[in-house]
């Protein structure tokens, strides 16, 4: 299966900033026809970014989006506004859902949003840390994924990308409280077997399964062979572009 390396850029750099790490990224990074590479940039430096960047090496994805079309929606941007310029989206990181409230229909809302309009959804799920502590991962997990599928017709689920991102694991600056490669192991195994169970064999062993919680260079090579496992959506190390391009790198060693 095709491995996925997803730069969640978040809220940092500004449009020309964007544009010249875009450029330095365009010219280090290696291809490889099993390797996708895909950045999100901030909303503002998304449409400059589609006209800059080569295709074939990244593809960008949104970091949210609004589930409606069009319409009085104050300050949202829809998939249909995104449409050709983005191939991916990402949908119900953990910070839209802890900061900005978007609920599990807003995500299913929006996951269907991105596919009636081309774009790829990467559907992001993850436990919090009193979750985890009160032993309800595989509930909240169970909820997350089959409500942000449910409104995904059977022919567009194979369109669909998962990233689990355990949200204690998220930005994490001690080794400490870094995800085990064990666990994410057990977690994907879960995921697999929840969607076996849902949709069938097919849709569960063909989905993307991605990781994503303080990914760098030093552990990239852990999580990019964990069984189950097909990619990595990187935060903080996204920013600095010796560590995404090692990262790519590694990646890049893990398929061949
Ligand atoms: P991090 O962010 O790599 O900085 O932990 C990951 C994410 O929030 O997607």
């Amino acid at each position: 299966m095709k491995s996925y390396i997803v730069g969640n850029w978040k809220m940092n750099f500004s449009v020309g900033e964007s544009s010249v790490y875009l450029h330095k990224l365009l010219q280090k990074l290696p291809r490889h026809r099993n390797l996708e590479i895909v950045v999100a940039p901030s909303l503002v430096a998304l449409q400059p970014l589609s006209l800059q960047t080569d295709r074939k090496k990244i593809r960008l994805a949104a970091q949210t989006a609004n589930p409606h079309d069009f319409g009085a929606y104050t300050g949202a941007v829809s998939c249909t506004q995104l449409r050709g310029i983005v191939d991916y989206c990402i949908i119900g990181h953990s910070e839209r859902r802890q900061l900005f409230h978007e609920t599990d229909k807003d995500v299913r809302a929006t996951v269907a949003a991105a596919l009636r309009n081309q774009i790829t959804p990467i559907l992001c799920i993850g436990e919090t840390e009193t979750e985890r502590t009160f032993g309800e991962t595989h509930d909240v997990l169970r909820d997350q994924l089959l409500g942000g599928l449910s409104e995904v017709s059977t022919e567009d689920l194979s369109k669909v990308v998962i990233a689990y991102e355990p949200v204690w694991a998220i930005s994490t600056t001690t080794d400490a409280r870094l995800a085990a490669p064990d666990d994410i192991s057990e977690v994907a195994g879960f995921i697999r077997q929840i969607l076996r169970e849902s949709y069938g064999k097919t849709i569960a062993t063909s989905l993307p399964i991605l990781y994503g919680g303080s990914v760098n260079p030093s552990n990239a090579g852990a999580y990019l062979t964990v069984p189950d496992v097909n990619g990595l959506l990187v935060g903080s190390a996204s920013l600095i572009a010796d560590q995404f391009v090692e990262i790519v790198e590694i990646a890049k060693r893990v398929q061949d």
